[in-house]
């Protein structure tokens, strides 16, 4: 803990040197593989301290006390991660993510840039406050790609989907199932001007929804999968390690003739390779293009947390 200020001066300096402001200014400043079990998000002037340890109420003053010292953030939100918070039942929302601050006035919704592009940030509403930063560069590729078609599943706050109507494309559906973040998604749709069409903006199970577009005879020249690592529904377990491939089946009836699918995974005790070889065992006429870089604020690791990979038919 005692070197704390200088892991953080260090950490700040090499963000700095990105020179991502002032076109982004939502970035990781500090993350795991630098710090002491804690990653520190930043929206403009506001951080999002995340603690995936346990600390002492006296290291957690310690640690605030320093932040607040080193750092030119006017306010900070926290939020405990750690594992085993998972396994207690009774753990409040209120202790994993407190809705006031830690220090300095509440910011509840600001407005954070990423390469230009506007969206909403809620630092004190839940765990995850609206955007992930490490996948900025995949939601570049998707503006780039302008493709014709897109579909976003597992959408959360529709940033890939809002990033293809930014790029031109002509249809866009961000699918997730929760009204709550759908919701958002207009909003940062609104930010940007872009229209919000109820249509594109569906409720519901994404693999309910892939036999229904399959069955519409829908197509699309991209679809993005981006699906939480582990789920629990009425259908049982669903887990990325086993999981995957078959989803990826699922999406190809509905992926046109050249068309490209974007399939992302943030699970760390998974591999690149294993992660390829399972889309590739049970998608053998899948073609792998490449892989896209996590975002230069996260620090190269040997075998990175997310996997973003390019595929075609
Ligand atoms: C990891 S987040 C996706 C992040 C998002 N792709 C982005 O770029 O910001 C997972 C999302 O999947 C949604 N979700 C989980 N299971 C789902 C399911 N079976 N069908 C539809 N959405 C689901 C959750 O509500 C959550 O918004």
């Amino acid at each position: 803990m005692s070197d704390l200020a200088a892991t953080l001066t260090q950490a700040w300096n090499r963000r700095k040197a990105l020179n991502l402001l002032p076109d982004t200014t939502f970035f990781r400043a500090l993350h795991l593989t630098e710090s002491h079990g804690m990653t520190l998000d930043v929206v403009g002037q506001v951080g999002i301290l995340s603690f995936y340890q346990h600390f002492s109420e006296a290291q957690e003053q310690t640690i605030f006390g320093t932040l607040q010292r080193v750092l030119p953030l006017e306010t900070v939100y926290l939020k405990r991660r750690p594992v085993e918070a998972r396994h207690v039942t009774n753990t409040s929302r209120e202790w994993l993510s407190p809705e006031h601050p830690i220090y300095g006035p509440p910011q509840s919704e600001i407005i954070g840039l990423e390469q230009q592009v506007k969206y909403l940030f809620r630092p004190g509403s839940d765990l995850s406050v609206g955007l992930f930063a490490d996948m900025r560069l995949a939601r570049q590729w998707v503006r780039e790609q302008a493709a014709p078609r897109v579909l976003n599943t597992f959408s959360y706050t529709c940033g890939f989907g809002l990033n293809a109507t930014l790029g031109g494309s002509q249809t866009v559906k961000n699918v997730d199932a929760s009204r709550k973040v759908l919701e958002w998604g207009k909003e940062n749709y609104t930010l940007n001007g872009c229209e919000t069409a109820d249509l594109d903006f569906i409720y519901g199970d994404v693999q309910e929804w892939l036999k229904r577009f399959h069955k519409r005879e829908d197509q699309f020249d991209l679809i993005v999968l981006d699906p939480p690592s582990f789920s629990r529904s009425k259908k049982g377990i669903w887990r990325a390690e086993t999981h995957y491939g078959q989803l990826v089946s699922e999406t190809l009836p509905i992926l046109s003739k050249g068309g490209m699918l974007l399939a992302c995974c943030n699970h760390a005790g998974i591999s690149m390779a294993q992660f390829k070889n399972q889309i590739r065992k049970d998608n053998p006429g899948l073609k792998f293009h490449r892989s896209l870089p996590v975002s230069p604020d996260f620090p190269a690791e040997q075998e990175s947390h997310l996997k973003i990979t390019v595929w075609g038919r």
